[in-house]
């Protein structure tokens, strides 16, 4: 199948589940829940449980004896759709007028433009909250293995290492000197700790062994931080129109990113460098880690 194919396949997939996952529109207090679906349902590319997805495709297929006995298709699904609920929360505190202060989001005005600032604030806590409510209540999962997922997202979610410290060390580096260590660590909290809370909680759902989540880990980290990169790259080079938010506003805010730090040809080969590393790290999968490398292509080909 093609990439494009199987990126399809896979969006369709994830969004069917979201769809159960978070209450209907007309389930009271109705504001709440249409705030919530309307940026959950904005068209986001929900790369982060298709790498969740296929990292645990990957260990399954490369299990031995009973390492695979619980790992449930449909609560494997379910754990993707936790990346993408916290996710989108971090996208709709990310454009509020305390942070980023964005009217664009995937194509649409921003939660807060849409629905009001009080309505945008609890629309993502409350998508963070559901985010729990779904991994503590897996079918189908071991309770030892709920508690490792909730503590993966917590973690990678949160203020040391995870997206809040890195969303923190971003307003703080506005109008701050370029540093090129400064840069890399706030890459890697704010955007790559949640892709590689993806790529380790589909593989801790599969029942990884201990080398296989080193391994997974390791591409991980240099998949996301590479998408980051990415990220800067397009918001200087492409349109708002391709983008479905603002571009531009990097500089515009004086934001600490890899094209104010290195220029756009550097970035680029940067973000190339990582991504030759996440794939080194596959090795150990032989040709059954092909897709999760072309996923990580993808990251930074990819022109929205
Ligand atoms: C945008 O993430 C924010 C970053 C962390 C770079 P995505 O590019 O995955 O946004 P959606 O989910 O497709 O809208
Ligand atoms: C977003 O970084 C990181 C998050 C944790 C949401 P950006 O601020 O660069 O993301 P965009 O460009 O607004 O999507
Ligand atoms: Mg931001
Ligand atoms: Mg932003
Ligand atoms: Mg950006």
């Amino acid at each position: 199948m093609s990439l494009q194919s199987y990126l399809e396949q896979q969006r369709q997939k994830v969004e069917a589940r979201l769809n159960e996952l978070v209450p209907q529109e007309t389930e009271p207090p109705d504001s709440i829940h249409r705030a919530m679906r309307y940026s959950l349902f904005a068209g986001g590319k929900r790369i982060r449980p298709i790498f969740c997805l296929e990292a645990a495709r990957v260990v399954s297929a490369n299990a031995t004896g009973e390492r695979t006995a619980h790992a449930d298709p449909a609560d494997l699904e379910a754990i993707g759709c936790s990346l993408e609920l916290v996710h989108t929360y971090s996208l709709i505190h990310d454009d509020l007028p305390a942070l980023d202060n964005d009217d664009y989001r995937r194509g649409k005005l921003t939660c807060h433009k849409a629905f009001g600032e009080a309505n945008a604030i609890l629309a993502g806590d409350a998508l963070l909250t559901i985010a729990f409510e779904v991994l503590a209540t897996l079918a189908h999962t071991p309770g030892e293995v709920r508690a490792a997922l909730v503590a993966e997202l917590a973690h990678a979610a949160g203020t040391v290492g995870g997206m809040i410290a890195g969303q923190v060390m971003d307003l703080e580096a506005t109008n701050q000197p370029v540093t090129a260590t400064l840069v890399e660590q706030i890459h890697c909290a704010k955007t790559a700790a949640l892709f590689r809370a993806a790529v380790r909680m589909g593989s801790i759902g599969a029942c990884a062994s201990a080398e296989q989540l080193d391994a997974l880990s390791c591409f991980a980290e240099h998949a996301g931080l590479a998408f980051q990169i990415a990220d800067d790259i397009l918001d200087v080079e492409s349109s708002t129109e391709s983008l479905g938010k603002t571009a531009g506003k990097d500089q515009a805010q004086k934001k600490l990113t890899y094209p104010a730090v290195y220029g756009l040809e550097r970035s680029r080969e940067i973000a190339a460098r990582h991504i030759a590393q996440a794939n080194r790290a596959l090795d150990p999968f032989g040709s059954s880690g092909a897709r999760l490398k072309e996923l990580a292509q993808f990251l930074v080909s990819r022109k929205a």
